[in-house]
């Protein structure tokens, strides 16, 4: 099956570009109540409805596919953790590193806006968490991504991004692009990705395969949880769990 590359990939196919606005008019509904209109001030953390979560807001998010279990049990017994948080600030990571004793921990947390004081830097620092400033849409965000992975591989990946999803590129290309370099960046050691998307109707609705596409993944021996319920916060989203193993394709089967 061919990869997506930078190459031959296509993000914002001409047929499917919406502005911004249009998509999150589109796909959010009421997420803003009762018809507001929203403003978007993407570099502004006092916007996001969510933002500075812990990792146990996360764990409600993710409850279903964690059938159980919580976040931190996913690396609890990993030599030295690797996590990376996406379309988020460091909080997160913070919380979950705060409950580990491992030493040489690494975390990443990619989003748009460094908005840390100098005594969250200084926490940071001091539990090795790194924040990359960037925009996922954008191939320069991986590249950077990996660069601060400096060859180690994530035993856990994350994306809460909520409304931040609806900034992204709606088509299947772009998800494509995403789901290789995730899969390129997760450990094959029980590595963990858990990704929250939009509502499963809407991906659908944009030719966005999803029960289809985990169907494939499931009949190529890949480990995978869909949940296409509401979460505790009364969202309706797309949430994903994907195990990666040494048994696992080297690369992640795609919808043609
Ligand atoms: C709703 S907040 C969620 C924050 C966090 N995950 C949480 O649950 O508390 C959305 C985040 O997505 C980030 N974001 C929005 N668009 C982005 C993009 N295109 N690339 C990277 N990050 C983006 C914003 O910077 C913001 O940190």
């Amino acid at each position: 099956m061919e990869e997506k590359t930078i190459e031959n990939i296509q993000i914002g196919d001409p047929e499917q570009e919406t502005t911004l606005e249009e998509r999150v008019d589109k796909l959010t509904g009421d997420f803003f109540g009762r018809g507001k209109k929203a403003e978007l001030h993407k570099g502004d953390p006092d916007y996001w409805k969510t933002y500075g979560s812990s990792i146990e807001d996360y764990d409600k998010s993710f409850r279903a596919v964690l059938e159980g279990g919580h976040i931190v049990d996913l690396v609890r017994d990993s030599n030295e953790p690797v996590v990376v948080d996406l379309m988020s600030s460091t909080e997160a990571i913070a919380s979950l590193f705060g409950q580990l004793s491992q030493s040489n921990k690494l975390g990443i947390a990619v989003s748009s806006e460094d908005d840390r004081l100098p005594d969250k830097k200084r926490r940071d620092d001091q539990m090795g968490i790194k924040h990359v400033p960037g925009d996922l849409s954008q191939p320069a965000s991986w590249k950077t991504l990996k660069e601060t992975l400096g060859g180690r591989k994530a035993n856990l990946i994350l994306e809460r991004g909520g409304m931040g999803v609806q900034s992204l590129p709606f088509n299947e290309n772009f998800y494509g692009y995403v789901f290789n370099r995730l899969w390129e960046i997760v450990s094959e050691d029980g590595g963990t990705i858990l990704i929250q998307g939009s509502t499963t109707h809407a991906l659908e609705q944009t030719g966005i395969r999803v029960k289809e596409w985990v169907d494939l993944l499931k009949s190529n021996g890949v480990d995978v949880v869909l949940d296409v319920g509401e979460d505790d916060f009364g969202f309706d989203y797309t949430t994903l769990k994907i195990v990666k193993t040494p048994e696992s394709p080297k690369k992640l089967p795609l919808l043609r």
